[in-house]
C-alpha cells in the first residue's frame, strides 16, 4: 500500500475512536491540551515527508527528549557514560524510586526519569545550566533543520512547581554521588529539554539520523557513527515505553520513544522516521491511540526490525 495511503487511512480511522485514554494532568500544563488531536508524519530515507491529520501542531515533547539527550551526552563523554546509567529495561514506571536504592543511585537505563536527570548532569558539563538547555535546543533544531522550535516555559515552569518526584529522584542520586552539581541545576536542564514543544513533522525530521545509519539522509553529513545509531535504537526498543517497552515491540516491531505529551517517536531503520501524536494515554503513560495507530501502519506496510 503507498504510504500516503496507509497514513490518511490511519489517521481516519483514529479520529472515529472514542477509547483515546487519558490526556496526562500531573504537569498541570499538560492537562490542558485538546484528547482529540491525532496527528501523524514519516520522513521517508528516500527524502519524502508525508503527513495526515494535527502533523503542523506543535505538542510538548516530553520524554521524547531524551533520545536527543542521550545522543548528545555519548557524543560528549562516550561510552563513560555507562558507567552513570545502565542499559536494561527497569520494568517499573517512568518516575520509579524503588530500584535506585538497591542499585546504589544507578538508573536502569537513560529514558526512565533518573536516567535521564543523570544525562542531564552529564550535559552540564562546564556550562551554566541556560548554556546547556541551549545545546539540546540547537541540536534539535540542528536535526530538523528548523530554527522555529522552541521550548515551552509554561510547561517548563508547571513541571517544576509539580516535579516533587523528580526531586526525590534527583536528590537520592546526588546522596551516591550520581550527580555532580546540585540537584536543582540538573533539574533545571531536565524540566526545559522536556518543554521542547514539537510538531509531528519536525520529530519525524529530528529522527532521520537513527533511521539512516547516523546520517541525515539529506545531506549525507555525520550525526553519529552507524554503530551508535543502532545502539540508541535498541535503547528505543528495551526501554522507550518503561513498563510498556515488550507490549510495543510485541505489537508495533519497531523501536520507539513515547513522552507524557502524547507523542511516539518511531524508527524503521534503514526506511523512515515516524511521529505520532495523540495525547490521551494508557496505563504506562504511553500514548493510546499513538501506539495503535503506529501498529496498523507497520502492519500495512509490512514493517518490523524483526521482518525477514
Ligand atoms: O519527568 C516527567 O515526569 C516528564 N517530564 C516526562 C515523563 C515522560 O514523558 C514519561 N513518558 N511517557
Amino acid at each position: 500500500m503507498p504510504l500516503e495511503q496507509a497514513l490518511a487511512e490511519v489517521a481516519a480511522e483514529m479520529a472515529e475512536r472514542t477509547d483515546r485514554g487519558d490526556v496526562a494532568t500531573y504537569i498541570p500544563q499538560l492537562g490542558k491540551v485538546d484528547p482529540k488531536k491525532f496527528g501523524i508524519a514519516a520522513v521517508t530515507n528516500d527524502g519524502r515527508t508525508l503527513v495526515a491529520g494535527d502533523a503542523d501542531q506543535a505538542f510538548s515533547i516530553q520524554s521524547i527528549s531524551k533520545v536527543f539527550t542521550l545522543t548528545l551526552a555519548l557524543g560528549n563523554v562516550g561510552d563513560a557514560l555507562w558507567k552513570r546509567v545502565g542499559r536494561e529495561p527497569s520494568g517499573n514506571p517512568f518516575n520509579s524510586i524503588v530500584q535506585l536504592e538497591h542499585e546504589n543511585g544507578i538508573p536502569r537505563n537513560p529514558f526512565i526519569n533518573a536516567g535521564a536527570i543523570v544525562i542531564s548532569d552529564i550535559l552540564l558539563a562546564g556550562h551554566q545550566p541556560r548554556e546547556a538547555i541551549g545545546e539540546i535546543l540547537r541540536f534539535i533544531q540542528f536535526l530538523c533543520d528548523d530554527e522555529t522550535i522552541i521550548i515551552d516555559r509554561e510547561v517548563a515552569a508547571s513541571e517544576r512547581a509539580t516535579g516533587y518526584r523528580n526531586f526525590a529522584l534527583a536528590n537520592y542520586m546526588k546522596s551516591f554521588g550520581n550527580l555532580h552539581h546540585a540537584p536543582e541545576l540538573a533539574l533545571g536542564v531536565y524540566f526545559h529539554h522536556c518543554a521542547i514543544a514539537m510538531s509531528c513533522r519536525q520529530l519525524a525530521m529530528a529522527g532521520r539520523f537513527l533511521a539512516n545509519g547516523g546520517k541525515n539522509p539529506a545531506t549525507g553529513h555525520s550525526v553519529v557513527s552507524a554503530e551508535r545509531a543502532r545502539r540508541i535504537c535498541a535503547m528505543m526498543l528495551t526501554c522507550g515505553h518503561y513498563d510498556g517497552s515488550g507490549d510495543f515491540a510485541f505489537r508495533v516491531g519497531i523501536p520507539g520513544k513515547s513522552g507524557v505529551g502524547g507523542g511516539i517517536l518511531g524508527i524503521v531503520p534503514g526506511v523512515a522516521s515516524l511521529a505520532v501524536w495523540s495525547p490521551g494515554l494508557n496505563a504506562n503513560g504511553n500514548s493510546k491511540l499513538g501506539s495503535l495507530a503506529l501498529e496498523k501502519l507497520a502492519r500495512m506496510m509490512n514493517w518490523s526490525i524483526f521482518a525477514p
